[in-house]
């Protein structure tokens, strides 16, 4: 389904919801890219600070006895923690290719000459293909070599933990005995912290939200009036998982032009917009279980904010 279709439907539906998979347009990227950079998003850091350090104790744990390997990434926006993993990775002497897969190609083009310019040494081979239609055809290429595949970013948090599960097991099959999937998970903490990550001050995040609204109108000619609506986060700290809600001030009527359609809003009714999942160590356990993947090891950064989990397919 497209986005069109995808609105009708959540707008249709009794809860209302949007995927936050339609944050991302021009607007949603930079604006993201902001939040990256708030004090109060500690994620970024965190996970920085897990691939700059580390760097070497990830090679050891690749067990590669001189082997070259490919170092694939899935949605790896502008390559910025990438980088850091990569410098650590030349450093201490490895051999790779950099294979990053997504299917926009302005992504790629841009990684391609950001990450060639910067490291000569390596090949970069990006695919503008779906992650795993990248995984099958690598995995049947002749004398396929070692796969490390970074997930990271905490994206996995936006899955909510069936779709999570479900997706490191379509990962699991498609790869071979050996190779391993590096994935950033947000860890739970403090909720007040969790919170301010998505409530921040400078009010960056409530403009990523209420960008969908924005983007419906340019893109499908509704007439949403973006003062009668407000940012709403909310984390529950029984279940680890920040909820970003977009709320109706006031009772109301928005058309959504390309659908002919208008769709009613009562007074303090949400549209449910994202999920960031926070997880437990046992959270993670069981769904390395569930996919079929065995945890080599956790790294940590120095708050234990945040994780890079290192699996293996066994
Ligand atoms: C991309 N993703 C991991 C971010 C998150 O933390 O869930 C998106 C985001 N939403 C609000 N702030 C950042």
């Amino acid at each position: 389904m497209g986005f069109l279709e995808d609105v009708i439907e959540g707008l249709s539906s009794e809860k209302k919801h949007i995927s936050s998979k339609y944050f991302y347009d021009s607007e949603g990227d930079a604006l993201f890219q902001a939040i990256m950079k708030l004090p109060e998003y500690y994620l970024t850091n965190s996970e920085f600070e897990i691939l700059s350090n580390q760097g070497s104790a990830i090679l050891e744990k690749l067990e590669l006895d001189g082997r070259s390997f490919d170092l694939l990434e899935f949605g790896a926006g502008d390559g910025f923690k990438t980088r850091v993993l990569i410098k650590s990775l030349l450093e201490n002497g490895a051999s790779f290719r950099y294979i990053p897969i997504d299917i926009s190609n302005d992504v790629l083009d841009g990684l391609k000459s950001t990450m060639s310019e910067e490291f000569p040494e390596i090949e970069v081979a990006p695919r503008n293909t779906s992650y795993f239609d990248a995984l099958e055809e690598l995995s049947r290429e002749k004398g396929s070599r070692l796969k490390l595949i970074l997930f990271l970013g905490s994206s996995i948090g936006n899955f909510d933990i069936d779709r999570a599960s479900e997706f490191l097991e379509a990962l699991q099959t498609r790869i071979n005995v050996g190779d391993k999937v590096l994935v950033g998970f947000d860890l739970r903490k403090n909720p007040n912290i969790v919170l301010s990550a998505y409530n921040d001050s400078q009010g960056v995040t409530k403009a990523f939200n209420m960008n969908l609204l924005k983007r419906m109108n340019r893109e499908l000619g509704a007439d949403f009036d973006i003062s009668a609506f407000e940012h709403y986060p909310f984390y529950d700290p029984e279940e680890g998982i920040a909820k970003s809600y977009i709320v109706s001030k006031k009772k109301q009527s928005v058309r959504i032009g390309l659908a002919d359609q208008s769709f009613p809003f009562e007074a303090g009714e949400v549209i449910h917009t994202e999920i960031s999942k926070k997880f437990s160590i046992k959270e993670i356990e069981k769904l390395a279980d569930k996919a079929g993947l065995s945890i080599q090891q956790h790294f940590y950064d120095c708050k234990h904010y945040y994780v890079n989990t290192l699996f293996v397919k066994k």
